[in-house]
């Protein structure tokens, strides 16, 4: 019912610097893929299969990775490496597309977000997923934005994903209001408000927003008049406490784990939580972990 999907990826990542200098942020590896390959698959798996990449010229590397490669397909073929082969052709299922629309101007998240306006339109709802953010569902069957997107057939309200953050931090987050009530993990609530990066004082919980949306296309006329906010830019949480306003908004929370790969920490973490667990590589990667927890 979902089947488009915009995901933000213009940025030119200064919290990943030296790293980003000459490849996009959203290249960088955890373990043997790039982040932007999980969370499109994520995306898929959640049934979409329209994924609008908001970009830049300099990014180019990101429609590339999605990018049959044919030279190199060839190649591997004529070498029989036929495992390696399917491997690179499963990045994209065959009824996926990767469409790319550029945003000319560094004019904050709302204004990315209006930039996909030609290709989702007014009339459908759409999800974003903000690709800095990792969201791990192993173990569930279907994933957090699938639940949202249940969600939002159901109540036919807009769904923001959130966790809870540690108070200190909420000055870094759109941050909701429950009116008190927290929902529990697979749950949804409707909001009684929504803020953008608000102090720590005047914060109105400790639930931030991560990264996950579920929007209707009612969303794209509303960020076209939402004015500068938080850090002088078009802020997308703006124009969802202006939609709250006419016709409510909800909180999913989250079941899963994120890890902030926008931030070093939180990649190194990323690469702890799925190399341990890699198919290939899991084992090996284990006995090295063991080796360094004993060193000094
Ligand atoms: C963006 C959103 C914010 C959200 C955050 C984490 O902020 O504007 O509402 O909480 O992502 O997903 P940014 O990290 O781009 O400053």
């Amino acid at each position: 019912m979902i089947n488009k999907a915009v995901l933000p990826v213009a940025g030119f990542g200064t919290r990943c610097l030296p790293a980003s200098k000459a490849i996009p942020k959203e290249m960088i590896t955890i373990v043997d893929r790039p982040v932007i390959q999980y969370v499109v698959a994520e995306a898929v798996a959640a049934g979409i299969r329209d994924i609008v990449l908001v970009t830049h010229g300099s990014k180019s590397a990101i429609e590339n990775h999605f990018d049959k490669h044919f030279e190199l397909e060839a190649s591997l073929e004529a070498k029989g490496k036929h495992e390696l082969l399917e491997e690179l052709r499963s990045i994209v299922p065959g009824d996926v597309n990767i469409i790319s629309v550029r945003q000319s101007e560094p004019l904050g998240l709302g204004h990315a977000v209006l930039c996909a306006r030609p290709v989702v339109g007014d009339d459908e709802p759409f999800a974003v997923l903000l690709p800095d953010v990792l969201v791990d569902d192993v173990g569930l069957e279907h994933n957090d934005l699938a639940g949202m997107i249940d969600a939002f057939a159901r109540t036919r309200r807009s769904q923001l994903m959130v966790e809870e953050v540690p108070h200190e931090l909420v000055y870094k987050y759109g941050i909701v209001d429950t009116g008190g009530e927290i929902p529990g993990p697979g749950e949804s609530r409707q909001l009684a408000g929504v803020v953008e990066k608000p102090s720590v004082e005047e914060a109105p919980s400790d639930l931030a927003v991560i990264g996950r949306y579920v929007l209707p296309g009612r969303i794209f006329p509303l960020l076209a008049e939402t004015p500068p906010g938080a850090g002088n830019e078009i802020q997308l949480t703006d124009a969802i406490e202006a939609l709250r306003r006419t016709e409510g908004v909800d909180a999913w929370r989250m079941r899963g784990k994120t890890y902030d790969c926008g931030h070093q920490l939180g990649y190194l973490e990323a690469i702890l939580a799925y190399g341990r667990r890699h198919a290939r590589y899991g084992e090996g990667f284990r006995e090295l972990l063991a080796r360094y927890a004993n060193e000094e």
